[in-house]
């Protein structure tokens, strides 16, 4: 026979599963999870033992019904809390997997090449000494890359036979894909007046075969800088400076006895790296005649300027021995640097 206190305890034992499966639905992870399992099926003060409490005083009425109403609820909890606990693993798995829902295609992107991050670098330390990144074309005219470095109509830097020259109409100087990064100065100096601070960092071209130390195209740092009172001193030391924040450690900069047609006194660079001498490139006072060629004056300016490969000092920073393999484009050496 079903007594009031009994009907009270189903009641009470109906609003206690009610209650526990809606929160555990609503849990949103394993801690809110956990929290609910100690509300309701905690040892000392879950709601089930406070039920189990109103039991007691209820089973000398009918034991059979109270203690079958009891395990009811107590199989339902459980079965709603393993029901969240799974579904709450699952989603922490899934917060950690990817989401292809969301819009947009993760690519593999690489980065960026070994030579551009190379001039990125020198653009960088040469700014630091207030050297402006200058840019000028790739085909040039023959003034630029010749006349006007006072390299002569018969020296033979102009040789076909070294040089990329464009087909043109007959008659017109023909143009070419210029040899040397000196154009820039040029360009630059017939612009702008002193003091000049730039550099200049792109591709020549030279029909050399390649191998180890050549290729028909390859990347200079050229440098210019034209104050009064500059002196070849002021060259080894802003060359010096490159080459240690490039290359990390002291490095020892040699000047040997040159000549380049746009320069005088004119040195061959070598640096000191690891014990080892290597030849970097050309340098040199800037000429008095192609300083009054661009419209300056010898006598109140003077200027320094160099060009070095930067293969080379990109190779001697990354232990590369043959600069092919710098334009192989085989992505395991690339994927190195
Ligand atoms: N342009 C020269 C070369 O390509 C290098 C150089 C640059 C020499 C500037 C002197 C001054 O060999």
């Amino acid at each position: 026979m079903p007594t009031p206190a009994l009907d009270a305890l189903v009641a009470e034992i109906e609003r206690c599963r009610a209650e526990a499966i809606v929160a555990l639905q609503a849990a949103a992870d394993e801690q809110a999870v956990e929290e609910l399992r100690v509300a309701f099926l905690g040892a000392r003060s879950g709601r089930l033992k406070s039920v189990q409490k109103l039991l007691g005083a209820l089973v000398a009425a009918d034991p059979p019904a109270a203690g079958r109403h009891f395990n009811d609820l107590k199989t339902a909890i459980t079965r709603a809390l393993e029901t969240a606990q799974h579904r709450v693993a699952g989603q922490a798995v899934q917060a950690q997997a990817i989401d292809v829902t969301l819009p947009g295609t993760a690519v593999p992107t690489g980065h960026v090449h070994p030579i551009t991050q190379t001039i990125r670098q020198v653009q960088e330390i040469m700014a630091r000494l207030g050297f402006a990144s200058v840019d000028g074309p790739e085909v040039e005219d023959q003034w630029h890359n010749f006349d006007a470095l006072a390299i002569g109509r018969e020296h033979p830097a102009r040789d076909p036979l070294d040089n990329f020259y464009l087909a043109v109409a007959r008659g017109a100087d023909p143009l070419l894909l210029r040899s040397q990064t000196s154009t820039v100065q040029i360009r630059v100096m017939e612009q702008r007046q002193p003091p000049l601070r730039v550099v200049s960092l792109g591709r020549v071209y030279r029909p050399d075969t390649a191998d180890a130390t050549h290729y028909p195209m390859f990347h200079q740092v050229e440098g210019l800088l034209v104050e009064p009172g500059t002196t070849m001193a002021h060259l080894k030391s802003v060359l010096r400076f490159l080459a240690s924040s490039f290359l990390g450690g002291d490095v020892q900069v040699r000047f040997r006895p040159s000549f380049f047609p746009f320069t005088e006194p004119s040195v061959e660079v070598d640096m000191e790296w690891g014990g080892r001498w290597v030849e970097m490139g050309g340098a040199g006072m800037v000429d008095p005649a192609v300083l009054a060629a661009v419209g300056y004056d010898p006598q109140r300016v003077s200027g320094f300027a160099f060009g070095l490969g930067v293969e080379r000092i990109a190779a001697r920073r990354y232990g590369v021995s043959d600069i092919r393999d710098f334009y192989r484009n085989d992505v395991r050496f690339l994927q190195q640097f």
